[in-house]
């Protein structure tokens, strides 16, 4: 996998588009870099604008239900454990894109909005009583004794995984919101207002997240279609939770997960995987993976590829809407403080993109 991330060479990175009509790897690389620097821009104005409550003043804490069933305690101890691993996860996030400004700096802000989370369901675990200060203190110790690893070294495929990991927190949180609403089945007895809105208002940070990444990830798609499409397929060959193999409680926290269909694996197939790839316009994993295997490899000197099989694995006409209206968004945003006259993030169409 390319290692991209500019500037390289600020020289090779300004070069306009070659004379054939397809645009150099150095060129590319800077397109992404500056379209996500734009979006990040964009996102931090729209998260201190909607969504910048506090950890212990934004929520009744006093009268969250202190009867939990087990299967829910079980769950919010497990909420909490995933999300304390922030540090682990900004900082070696941050260490593998640090030459890339947009992402290296948005995951400096996505940190700040995940330790909320951690603190946020440290906060519903003590006031509803499912463990005493006592047991969640050494829990946490415990826990933060093992350290998270990156699940993956190159910098798109970790963009890949984030996208679908963030999908799956957004819909573990999603679920729990609906316990807590008195909507699940089995589960009424849970209900509770100060759980749902707590549940609420971390799995909108998570759906904030998951399009940031989705949209930088439709991006690195539109510029290199391939190399995204094949990295779509690793991830989903090993996809798993973070801090799965580091919680002592994991199987506990699981099964606790599965009873209440929060989270497992049927969950995972049809709303993180399946809504996951119909955004990157695939229709499902299998033709991604036939996708691939039938394209073929026919790059050229910049190992863009130039006809193949590739444009019939997705459909290159919603990604490229897609990509549009990002730079419409990102426009539009910077027209609000004058940027649009002064240094303007400006699309460029990738020439060798199938027109349908
Ligand atoms: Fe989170
Ligand atoms: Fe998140």
């Amino acid at each position: 996998m390319n290692s991209i991330y500019p500037p390289r060479e600020i020289i090779e990175a300004d070069r306009p588009p070659r004379p054939a009509g397809v645009l150099s790897r150095g060129y590319r690389d800077r397109l992404i870099e500056r379209g996500i620097l734009g979006l990040y821009r964009w996102y931090t104005a729209r998260s201190q604008e909607t969504r910048n409550w506090n950890v212990d003043m934004g929520f009744d804490w006093r009268n969250i239900k202190t009867t939990f069933s087990p299967t829910v305690k079980q769950i919010l101890q497990g909420f909490f454990a995933v999300e304390q691993y922030v540090p682990d996860y900004t900082a070696k996030a941050i260490d593998l894109v640090r030459r890339s400004h947009g992402r290296s700096h948005f995951q400096i802000r996505w940190g700040s909005e995940e330790e909320k989370h951690a603190d946020t369901w440290w906060n519903a675990v003590l006031f509803s009583k499912s463990r005493t200060p006592l047991e969640l203190e050494e829990y946490k110790h415990l826990i933060i004794q093992k350290e998270w690893e990156l699940p993956w070294e190159d910098p798109v495929h970790l963009l890949i995984y984030t996208v679908f990991q963030e999908r799956a927190t957004q819909l573990n949180y999603i679920n729990m919101a609906k316990i807590a609403a008195g909507q699940k089945e089995g589960f009424e007895s849970d209900a509770c207002p100060v759980l749902l809105k707590v549940a609420t208002a971390i799995a909108t940070d998570e759906a904030a997240h998951y399009n940031f990444f989705l949209e930088s990830a439709r991006l690195h798609m539109y510029y290199y279609p391939l190399e995204t499409l094949e990295a779509i397929r690793d991830v989903l060959e090993h996809f798993a939770m973070p801090a799965q193999k580091l919680l002592p409680d994991w199987q506990a926290f699981f099964e606790a997960a599965y009873k209440a269909a929060v989270y497992g694996p049927r969950e995972y197939a049809r709303d993180v995987v399946a809504i996951g790839l119909e955004q990157f316009g695939i229709a499902s994993r299998r033709s991604l993976e036939e996708g691939i295997k039938r394209t073929r490899l026919v790059p050229d000197e910049n190992g863009q590829m130039v006809d193949s099989a590739i444009w019939e694995t997705f459909d290159p006409n919603s990604i490229v809407k897609d990509v549009q209206r990002l730079y419409t968004k990102i426009n539009g945003f910077e027209s609000k403080y004058g940027m649009d006259l002064i240094d303007p993030t400006q699309f460029v169409p990738n020439p060798v993109w199938k027109t349908v």
